[in-house]
Formats: structure tokens, C-alpha cells, sequence
């Protein structure tokens, strides 16, 4: 017992002097940040003083076996943990998957049988009943929600997870407060104190200007983006829902506030912290306000804020923008990979999607230029699926270069993806329809968006198999190019779209509920049953954990080559660390497709063997007139053997 206590006093020793060598290093960085921010506010000293005690004490009351993990994540330094092959998430509603986080604990045991270590749960803070913009209208940033059940809960989950070596990641709602938090409550009283918190405005004059630059993010559910509250007589900003009010960040006591807020949930035990709506968070008249440069400026401080005090702790950035603004969000210049550790590939997603409609891959292509910039030591959220909708954000450019007009090309998209395209076999929806811009998202799950649905409706087996490979090819696509892989939960057994949302009060106007279904347990049985699609689903989706697990070179070290299109169907890419190389190849058509050997003879090395690890079948490396061959909508992950 003696000796127990000695050795956790000397981890605390070094923790703590580890801390203070950290603090005293960034901190004029942070005083440089803060200053570039707030020098100008009247609160201005008292404020920094504050931002230095909230770290101080935030790491003074980081549990002691919170602090013992930040030693070991820092023993993988210089390479950053969360690079590893080796974790693949999962991002659920826990309501909706199991009721509350109690249940969640004994749905462990399915995340290990399918292999996913490390866990998005949505929103789980308190938010109003009804609409809350799926947990997203925050009104207690450190109260869980009770239909989730409590604070305590959560530790216990936590504590599990742990013991399994398993991941949490968590949101923080930093842009706004749902209207029923303390603080709008307050405003709404009139407290000048906490309007203070919120852009609020007595008259049209300066949000009429603010609109004229800003654009809708929910046209048909929420134009325009101020609302008028009559209580206290003001237009209070509400870019989203009229139910989130904007938080104002020129206000430093706001940021210190949210600062206090992300390091609760750091000690919670939270690894990687999603930043909900980054791009967001700082306005700017004449401006689009969203990515200005101060929002970057606002991460970078919170960056060395958390580095110093709970270093354990990854940032990922939710930057749904165009490709060239969501690189920033990982650092740019002198603060290159100073800022989030993780963005969403969101245009890579994108991109997939254009493949799988297209049938080749002539726009992925084109924008991967982009993409590759990204700075060592950061890394990727990537995945086919999530809970929002499908935004075609990538560059006009990248379409005109593939040789189609941006315009027809994303009307063609839309059109193939909400079933309204000759031969389309997907059944979508269109989501925030801008009659005014001509912008169009897409809402749909996974499997119904590859056809799924239709086939099982029509009982067209040749479809129904043809859409299982579509849903995999989709999936080992985003697995291995590089990042953490996020599956949306429902989609590694095979649901398809969950139309009940329409006859829910609070829901029927936002489409994206229909890809968020509620699990019916029953129906997962079924990924124990072979012959159903569940279970060719579910099983292979191990398979490609597995494989992934297995091969170090699929971690995220900026360690990929996009391979020469010697024929534009088909994508593939080389992974590739210091000996080892995977070569992986996917037919995004319909057809069978051949590619020339030569295609992995170009890249230092020419293998004379090559193993799939998908079929678990060897190949022998030929040379032209002959040819690989790509059935439809089939994958390769291929490595060099003797
Ligand atoms: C993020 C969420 C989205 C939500 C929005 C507002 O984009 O992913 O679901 O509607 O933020 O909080």
C-alpha cells in the first residue's frame, strides 16, 4: 500500500512538473492570442488573469488517473497517439441506440464484437424537451440531460471504457446556448451583463447589415439569422435554430466561461473534444461570418490552454466548409498544427458520393491537391455517414476540371441521390432547399442512399447484393485513406432510412431524422444470422476493422500517394511507411473494370506478389497485354508479399 502511494505521488510529481515546464512555455503564446482578441476590452487584464487561474485550477482538479493517461499519450510523443491504425469510432445517439448511458454499459460488449473502440456520443448535456436541435440547443453545459440519466453515469462509462482501452469523444457546443440556458434566461430579464453574451441588437439597422453578407444555414427551417425576442425587446442573433442564440466571443468573460466548460468535460475524461460549429464562432460584418480569422485565433488559444493543462485531450474541429477553408482549421503559417489536431473529411465524404453516382472518379481526383496539404501530426475524422446531411462543398473548379459544369453536375447529384434521376436506385431527401442560392444538401442513411432500401422493397436480389457492395465499398474507402474512421451507428447493420420523424412534432420539418434511426434490437440479432443483410453488413465491417487493425501503415503519418488513373473508374491509392506499402484500389462502377499491372510498379518498387487482405487471395504481379480485374463495386487492399 506504502509503495502504491509512493509511485502514484512521483506520476503526480512529474505530472505536475511536466505541467509547469508546458505552462511556462506557452504561455506567451497564450498571452499573444489572448491580446490579438480581447487587448482592446475593457475587461481585458482582468479576463487574463482569469483565463491563467481557470487553467491552473483545471489541471489542479484533473483526476489523478486522468493525469496518469496524459503521461502515457504523451510516451508516444513525438507521433501523436490518435494517429494510430489501431482505434475506429463509432458516433451514436444514446437515446436513440439504447435509451440511456446505463444501457450503453451493457452494450460494451457489441462495440469490442465489432470492433470499434472509441465512441461519439451526441449531445448528452441538458436541452430542452422538443426541439433542440437533436441535443445541439445546449441549456446546462454540465448537467446531463436526465432522459440520458446523470453526471455520475457518464464517470461510470467512462471509467469502463477505460479499463477497455476505449475512446470518448464528446461535443462541446461552443457557437451558442439554447434560449432556455441561464444566461439567455437572464438576458431575456434584461440583464445588460448577459445580453452581453449574446449579439443582441435594439433595432433591424445592424442586422440588416450583418444579413446582408451572412448566408442561411437552415433556409426552409430557420431563415434568416437574427430573431426577435419581445421580452427584451431585442434582435438577438440565432444563426441556426431561433432557439440557439449566438454567443458573442468579443466578450473575453464569455470565453472564459466556455474555456471553464471545455475543461470540465477534459476531465470528465473526454480524449477527443468535437468543437461543434468551429467555423462559427467569431462575426464579422461584411463578412459571411463563418471561418474569419479570428475564429482560427480563438482555437489556437484554446489549443495552448488545453495542451498546457489536460494534454490528453485532441481537439477536432467541425469545419463543414469548402476544402481550402477546412485545412486551416489544422493550423496555418506559423501556427501550422497548432490549432485542431482533427477535422471532418468532409470532402473526401463528398467525394465518395460523387464516385458512387458517377461511376468514375474524375472529380475526386481533381480536388485531391487540397486535401494532401495537411500538416503532419493531425488528422482526419473520416466517414461516409453521420447525422448531418450531405453538403457537395467541394471546390466549382475541381467539377470544371473533371470536364462538367458545377451547376448540372450538382443538379445531377441531387437528382440521383433523392431517387428523381432515370435508373437511380437511392432514395434520399433533399435537405434546406435555398431557392435563392440554388443550394441543395442531401439526407438519407447509408444503406437506403446505396439502394438498399429500393432493392429489399422490390425484392430485386441482384440489387439488394449489388447495394451491400456499394454500402462496403463506400465504408473501406473511408477506412483506409487515412484518419480515424466514424461509422454512424444503424449503419453497420444495414438500416435503412426511419421515416417516423415526419409524425413527430419537433421533427417532421428537418429531414436529417430520417437517417438517424432508432435501434430495434431485435433487428440487430439478425448480424448473427447469415444470409441477411444485417449480417453480411455487420460481419464484414469486422473484417475491415480487423484488416485496418493490422496493418501500421494505414495510420495517419501524411503517408499517402494517390495511384496514376490508368482507368478513371476506379480510385486507388498507395499507403506507404518506410518498407511497408498497402495498394488500395475500388471500382466506384457498375461494370467490371481492368487496371495494368503496371500501376504497382510505379511507385519505387515492382512486388511480384501481392496479397488482398479483403478475399484473403494472392495475386501474382503480371505484366501488360494482361490485366487486374475489378468486378463492380468491388475493393483491394493489397500488400507485397514474397
Ligand atoms: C453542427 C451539428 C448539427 C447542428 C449544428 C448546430 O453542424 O453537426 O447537427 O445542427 O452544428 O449546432
Amino acid at each position: 500500500m506504502a509503495i502504491e502511494n509512493k509511485q502514484t505521488l512521483k506520476k503526480e510529481d512529474v505530472s505536475g512538473q511536466l505541467f509547469r515546464k508546458r505552462f511556462q512555455a506557452a504561455l506567451s503564446e497564450i498571452s499573444k492570442l489572448y491580446n490579438t482578441i480581447y487587448a482592446s476590452h475593457p475587461q481585458s487584464r482582468q479576463g487574463f488573469d482569469e483565463l491563467l487561474a481557470t487553467i491552473e485550477q483545471s489541471f489542479e482538479s484533473r483526476p489523478a488517473v486522468l493525469k496518469g493517461r496524459d503521461l502515457k499519450k504523451l510516451q508516444t510523443e513525438p507521433e501523436h497517439w490518435f494517429l494510430s491504425n489501431e482505434i475506429t469510432g463509432m458516433s451514436l445517439y444514446v437515446d436513440r441506440f439504447c435509451g440511456t448511458i446505463k444501457n450503453l454499459l451493457g452494450k460494451l460488449d457489441y462495440f469490442e464484437k465489432l470492433g470499434v473502440n472509441f465512441l461519439h456520443l451526441m449531445p448528452l448535456f441538458e436541452s430542452p424537451v422538443g426541439e433542440s436541435d437533436g441535443g445541439y440547443a445546449v441549456s446546462d453545459f454540465r448537467k446531463v440531460d436526465r432522459r440520458f440519466g446523470t453526471l455520475d453515469d457518464l464517470i461510470v462509462l467512462q471509467e469502463e471504457m477505460r479499463k477497455r482501452n476505449m475512446y470518448l469523444m464528446l461535443d462541446i457546443v461552443l457557437n451558442h446556448t439554447s434560449d432556455q440556458h441561464e444566461w439567455a434566461i437572464q438576458a431575456r430579464h434584461g440583464w445588460p451583463q448577459y445580453q452581453d453574451y449574446y449579439y443582441c441588437f435594439d433595432d433591424r439597422s445592424i442586422p440588416d447589415e450583418f444579413e446582408k453578407s451572412m448566408p442561411e444555414i437552415f433556409p426552409e427551417a430557420a431563415p434568416g439569422n437574427f430573431t426577435y425576442v419581445k421580452e427584451c425587446r431585442k434582435w438577438v442573433m440565432t444563426v441556426f435554430h431561433h432557439y440557439q442564440w449566438d454567443l458573442n466571443y468579443t466578450n473575453p468573460q464569455v470565453f472564459i466561461e466556455m474555456l471553464a466548460n471545455i475543461f470540465f468535460y477534459a476531465n470528465l475524461g473526454v480524449d477527443i473534444l468535437r468543437i461543434d460549429a468551429a467555423a462559427f464562432i467569431w462575426k464579422e460584418k461584411g463578412t459571411s461570418s463563418q471561418n474569419v480569422p479570428m475564429a482560427h485565433t480563438i482555437l489556437q488559444l484554446i489549443k495552448q490552454c488545453v495542451w498546457v493543462a489536460t494534454p490528453g485531450m485532441a481537439l477536432l474541429g467541425e469545419a463543414i466548409v469548402a476544402p481550402k477553408e477546412i485545412m486551416k482549421y489544422f493550423g496555418a503559417g506559423d501556427k501550422e498544427a497548432k490549432e485542431c489536431d482533427f477535422a471532418y473529411n468532409a470532402t473526401h465524404m463528398a467525394l465518395q458520393w460523387d464516385a458512387l453516382a458517377t461511376g468514375d472518379t474524375k472529380v475526386m481526383l481533381a480536388a485531391q491537391h487540397e486535401l494532401l496539404q495537411k500538416p503532419f501530426d493531425t488528422s482526419w475524422i473520416t466517414y461516409t455517414r453521420c447525422h448531418d446531411d450531405i453538403g457537395l462543398g467541394y471546390e466549382d473548379a475541381a467539377i470544371l476540371q473533371a470536364g462538367y459544369n458545377p451547376y448540372e453536375h450538382r443538379k445531377f447529384l441531387m437528382n440521383y441521390y433523392s431517387g428523381n434521376y432515370p435508373g437511380s436506385v437511392a432514395a434520399g431527401a433533399l435537405f434546406s432547399v435555398n431557392e435563392k442560392t440554388g443550394d441543395v444538401r442531401i439526407s438519407g442513411s447509408l444503406a437506403s442512399l446505396c439502394g438498399l432500401e429500393k432493392a429489399m422493397k422490390e425484392n430485386d436480389k441482384t440489387e439488394t447484393e449489388l447495394s451491400v457492395c456499394k454500402i462496403l465499398l463506400m465504408q473501406a474507402h473511408s477506412f483506409f485513406i487515412g484518419g480515424i474512421p466514424v461509422i454512424f451507428y444503424g449503419d453497420e447493420a444495414a438500416y435503412t432510412n426511419d421515416y417516423s420523424y415526419l409524425h413527430d412534432g419537433c421533427k417532421h420539418y428537418d429531414n436529417r431524422w430520417m437517417h438517424r434511426p432508432v435501434i430495434d434490437w431485435e433487428k440487430n440479432s439478425k448480424v448473427d444470422i447469415p444470409g441477411t443483410p444485417e449480417h453480411s453488413i455487420f460481419s464484414s465491417t469486422q473484417k475491415l476493422i480487423r484488416i485496418r487493425r493490422t496493418l501500421p501503415v494505414i495510420a495517419d503519418k501524411k503517408n499517402l500517394t494517390w495511384l496514376t488513373p490508368h482507368n478513371i473508374h476506379v480510385a486507388g491509392y498507395l499507403r506507404a511507411w518506410e518498407e511497408d506499402r498497402v495498394y488500395c484500389l475500388f471500382n466506384f462502377s457498375r461494370e467490371e473494370q481492368s487496371l495494368t499491372w503496371y500501376v504497382f510498379k510505379e511507385h519505387g518498387i515492382k512486388p511480384s506478389k501481392l496479397f488482398d487482405h479483403w478475399q484473403g487471395k494472392k495475386y501474382t504481379v503480371k505484366n501488360d497485354p494482361e490485366y487486374f480485374l475489378l468486378p463492380p463495386y468491388s475493393f483491394f487492399i493489397l500488400e507485397p508479399v514474397k
